[in-house]
């Protein structure tokens, strides 16, 4: 059995509305509710626990917006000051879990996921030997780190890179034990892989489109915005449409 946990818990700064980002309108719906549909239809998700805002009407407004949709199936719990805290405190709300269990973390701020890579993220983290699988985008750029002066010091080979995305699932106890880290070892995490990875466990990256995209500032909306809109478009167009 798999759960998924959503982070819907940032303030949204960079994004500039005075409000979360995950009540941002999306194509006429808050931008978390586009994700948690698509995790609703994947058939080995049985449970969703979506990290809202700790506190204030933001949050409770979140809270009673999720009480609306599901009886049950989908649950909001408060999340926490960092990131992979979220993780860990919806995590914890799940209230354990069998060892061949699977926990899938996925960002609210990425409403255009499609269900195919859910599937195949979920597929990957179930394969022998596997900790984490975790969706990822091969990078476009030429990728050159510099000094502080903003000097090259040299040019990456880019056929190796991956720019890292949600959804990520993990075996339920490895990402349990990743957690158990001291708070300062949370808040350095920007994805929860990599606390999965400095202990030495497996982590496989699984295709995904560009098209996953995170929304952090206004422009990214407005791409989100037109990517929905050219996707009701074209609703045979499997690829895109989940
Ligand atoms: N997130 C969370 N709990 C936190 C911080 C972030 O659940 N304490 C979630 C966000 O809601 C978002 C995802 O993690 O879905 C990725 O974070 P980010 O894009 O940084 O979102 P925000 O923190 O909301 O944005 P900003 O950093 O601009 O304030
Ligand atoms: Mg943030």
């Amino acid at each position: 059995m798999a759960i998924a946990l959503v982070l819907a818990a940032g303030l949204g700064e960079r994004l500039g509305l005075g409000r979360p980002k995950a009540l941002a309108e999306l194509a006429g719906r808050p931008l978390w509710q586009w994700s948690v549909d698509v995790l609703r239809r994947a058939e080995a998700i049985e449970r969703i626990v979506i990290a809202t805002p700790a506190e204030g009407r933001d949050g409770a407004a979140l809270m009673a917006s999720v009480a609306a949709i599901s009886a049950g199936e989908v649950i909001a719990v408060p999340g926490g000051a960092v990131r992979s805290e979220s993780v860990r405190l919806a995590l914890d709300a799940t209230g354990g879990g069998g060892e061949d269990d699977l926990v899938l973390v996925h960002d609210a701020a990425r409403p255009l996921v499609a269900l195919d890579v859910v599937e195949a993220t979920l597929a990957a983290a179930a394969s022998e030997g596997v900790d984490a699988a975790i969706a990822a985008a091969q990078v476009t750029d030429t990728i050159k780190q510099a000094d502080g002066d903003g000097r090259v010091l040299r040019t990456l080979d880019r056929s190796g890179l991956w720019a890292i995305q949600t959804p990520q699932a993990f075996r339920r106890d490895a990402l349990e034990r990743a957690l158990d880290v001291p708070a300062e070892v949370l808040a350095e995490a920007t994805d929860d892989a990599w606390l999965v990875e400095r202990t030495g466990g497996c982590v496989v990256i699984v295709p995904a489109p560009r098209e996953n995209l995170k929304v952090t500032t206004p422009l990214d909306l407005q791409l989100a915005e037109m990517l929905l809109a050219r996707r009701q478009a074209t609703p045979g167009d499997l690829s895109a449409s989940a």
